[in-house]
């Protein structure tokens, strides 16, 4: 008898080296694969219940009832997938929080579908192996595929859902490094990232940033599982400047960055010359994650919370995988 109620957590992510344009935008399959961490305790908590019998999908987010539109019909969507596995077409609630500010350059969408994911596929009671977890939550939203697997992760590209999945590549307490976000706005991002991979290929410099990408997924996993701070800085650096190099040279061009977000990444790099293990990368938006090699965190920490237009510093170390609770 099928328990047609469950709560999953999943954590954040980082990416190390980006996700961004797909060869199938329907099916969420990269143009690339992409490397990350995920950010203990950046979480979110859903649950999904199926046991009142609705008429519609329905969604509390952070307490707010979700009006019928584009955000709904993306997490009915979803469920739909796992509705279709588990031959139930009930409809169900979904009760979520996230405990950071979401649309501002953290990835929420990351966290949500892959606790989605879980708590869906947990409540109807269909059994998945987690690499199919991740391809389930990558439907959902690409990002999402990283958060289901813990610690440090890769997604690898694939060319059919089977074969797009991300996994563990070093377990949580491999390497502690910390994640810094500084925080410089709250605001929702004004072009959403499944409007920006849909507009990549309009670059003339994806192209080249495709071509270039399996050598910076390499460099990045060895220096990862070398715990080599220096190479891992300079390519996380490097991939994250050709991601936005891409955004800002395609059509419409996007600019996620404000004047603090270029403030910010001229002062770790000034760190780093001052020998401070400490390299940025950039999402969706204008908040800069400042990676921190171990030790270095309350240093960076230091030179970065005067900084005028800096609203708040969230730090988090590697977090664990996605998870049902019992
Ligand atoms: C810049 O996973 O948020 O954060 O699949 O459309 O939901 P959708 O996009 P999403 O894209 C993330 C883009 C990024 C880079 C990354 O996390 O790899």
């Amino acid at each position: 008898m099928p328990t047609w109620k469950a709560t999953a957590c999943a954590y954040s992510n980082i990416a190390f080296i980006k996700y961004w344009g797909n060869i199938n935008d329907e099916l969420r399959l990269p143009v690339s694969g992409s490397i990350s961490m995920n950010l203990d305790g950046l979480r979110t908590r859903t649950t999904v219940d199926f046991e009142n019998d609705l008429k519609s999908d329905a969604a509390v987010i952070d307490g707010k009832e979700l009006p019928l539109g584009p955000a709904l019909d993306r997490i009915s969507k979803h469920m739909d997938y796992v509705r279709k596995l588990a031959n139930n077409p009930h409809r169900a609630l979904v009760i979520s929080e996230t405990n950071f500010p979401t649309g501002a350059g953290i990835a929420s969408s990351a966290s949500a579908f892959a606790a989605l994911s879980l708590a869906t596929a947990a409540a109807l009671e269909v059994r998945l192996t987690e690499r199919e977890l991740s391809a389930l939550a990558r439907l959902g939203s690409g990002s999402a595929s990283r958060s289901v697997p813990g610690g440090f992760v890769e997604w690898y590209a694939g060319t059919t859902h089977e074969a797009s999945y991300a996994e563990s590549i070093a377990p949580v307490d491999h390497w502690a490094l910390t994640d810094v976000v500084a925080i410089i706005s709250k605001a929702h991002k004004a072009t959403g990232s499944t409007e920006g991979h849909s507009i990549a290929a309009s670059s003339p410099l994806q192209a080249a940033r495709i071509a270039s990408a399996p050598q910076r997924l390499e460099t990045c996993r060895k220096a990862i599982l070398a715990r080599d701070f220096d190479a891992f800085a300079e390519v996380v650096e490097l991939d994250s400047n050709v991601m936005h190099s891409v955004m800002m040279t395609g059509n419409p061009a996007l600019f996620y960055w404000l004047p603090t977000t270029l403030t910010l990444m001229e002062t770790v790099r000034d760190l780093r010359k001052q020998g401070v293990g400490v390299c940025y990368t950039i999402d969706a938006g204008p908040n800069v994650h400042c990676i921190c090699a171990p030790d270095a965190a309350p240093k960076v920490i230091a030179a970065l919370q005067n900084i005028p237009g800096v609203l708040e510093l969230k730090q988090a170390t590697a977090g664990g995988p996605a998870y049902v609770e019992a």
